[in-house]
């Protein structure tokens, strides 16, 4: 990503917070996992698409002002210990570089409350502007009647200053990350592509016996040979009936013959996230009935995908897929009734994505050039231990929309011939 990008993202950032504002942005931390071990780090996504910096605790500050605004980042100071023992530290320049920051305007973390008080909450000579009124935040709540992290990590001074009036960024924010520029629909090209060559590896691969672990690695390890830092979500590499779990993660059972499995997966590019889901017979050909059951959900893939354009809502896609899937089930005798239908479908049809899997966007804003959503009908029949999902990553276009996971094969005969040992 050019700095320039991120420069300018910052700017759209800053004129959508209130006059008299400032906002901000923590990276994160990694969690602690158990003694002295944590889990892997992942940025704070808004503090990423502001920055594309992807280190620890770094924190950005935007200060709105008349014409402009001033923008500030805080890093981890460089240290003996850190260099021997964690490598090396991002340096200022190095920060700069990356985030198109005055270098000037990084400075390091032990010094960043001292610098809200002087320079922005006090009404002193260095102080960059009035006194501002909106302290923005990300608050977004991982859970339900849960604290935003940002609270926390920011107590110190929201208590200290409780005439700050406290706003949310994700508003702000969700509206310019949701239309992806060109560059964004590269990387997530490029994470496709990685996918495909992991999806791939894993048709060549599979055969029953196999257990579903194995595959997981070799996705893993196959997306990473092509370049990718790693996976964009946990992967989900479910055989037989385990494929009707929606979240199944456990990937531990032996794939047995005649079944399929459905693997819904994706790679990174530059933090960039893929998602599709593609379902193929364990021995490399389908049965009859596997055939019927896939046929169906394919057809629905393949006609709403056709439906995409701007203008429209993915609730439309929504209803419509759930008419087709179910007027496909009354004509194949598993079902009577439309209202059958949650029996074997129980999610929706897509979702917006990006930097994050589920990325920002609601069901209740139009289609507009730019977005990039899923499209993943999919048929679970418990009973008879068949779970299908075929999802999709597609941009919506000016005239209609482009299927960026085109080249990924989902037509019956293209995965048999493939699957051909
Ligand atoms: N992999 C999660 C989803 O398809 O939405
Ligand atoms: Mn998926
Ligand atoms: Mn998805």
């Amino acid at each position: 990503m050019s700095n320039n990008e991120l420069i300018k993202r910052r700017e759209a950032y800053a004129k959508g917070m209130e006059k008299n504002s400032f906002s901000l942005l923590y990276a994160g931390k990694s969690l602690y996992k158990s003694k002295d071990q944590t889990f892997p780090f992942t940025t704070n996504k808004n503090f990423f698409y502001l920055t594309g910096l992807r280190r620890e605790k770094f924190i950005l500050l935007i200060r709105n002002a008349e014409a402009s605004h001033f923008e500030f980042l805080f890093i981890e100071e460089p240290s003996d210990y850190a260099t021997k023992w964690l490598g090396s530290r991002m340096t200022k320049e190095e920060a700069s570089k990356v985030s198109g920051i005055d270098p000037s305007n990084i400075f390091y973390l032990n010094d960043f409350e001292a610098f809200v008080a002087g320079r922005i909450l006090m009404d002193s000579r260095v102080a960059i502007a009035k006194l501002p009124e909106n302290l923005y935040l990300d608050l977004f709540r991982q859970y339900t009647m849960t604290k935003p992290n940002s609270l926390e990590v920011f107590h110190n001074i929201i208590e200290t200053y409780p005439e700050l009036a406290i706003k949310d960024a994700c508003g702000i924010l969700d509206n310019i990350r949701r239309l992806k520029s060109d560059s964004e629909v590269l990387e997530i090209s490029k994470a496709i592509e990685y996918t495909n060559k992991g999806i791939q590896a894993m048709m060549k691969a599979v055969k029953p016996g196999v257990n579903e672990r194995e595959l997981e690695a070799l996705f893993e390890f196959s997306i990473k040979v092509a370049g990718s830092e790693g996976t964009s979500f946990n992967t989900i590499c479910a055989s037989g009936k385990n494929a009707t779990i929606l979240h199944y993660e456990s990937n531990d059972q032996v794939i047995e013959d005649n079944t399929l499995l459905l693997t819904d997966l994706g790679a990174l590019s530059n933090n960039y996230s893929a998602d599709i889901t593609r379902t193929y017979p364990a021995n490399g050909k389908f049965t009859e009935r596997q055939k019927q059951l896939y046929q169906l959900v394919l057809d629905v893939n393949k006609e709403i995908i056709s439906l995409v354009k701007p203008g429209i809502f993915l609730g439309d896609l929504n209803t419509k897929a759930n008419e087709l899937l179910a007027e496909k089930m009354i004509k194949l005798g598993k079902i009577k009734t439309k209202e059958e239908l949650h029996k074997y479908y129980y999610h929706s049809i897509g979702h917006y994505l990006g930097i994050d899997v589920h990325d920002v966007g609601t069901y209740k804003t139009k289609l507009e050039p730019g977005v990039i959503i899923t499209v993943e009908p999919g048929i679970y029949v418990s009973d008879e231990g068949i779970g299908i999902r075929i999802e999709d990553d597609v941009l919506v276009t000016k005239d209609g929309h482009i299927n960026l996971s085109s080249a990924i094969i989902k037509e019956i005969d293209e995965i048999e011939a493939f699957m051909k040992k």
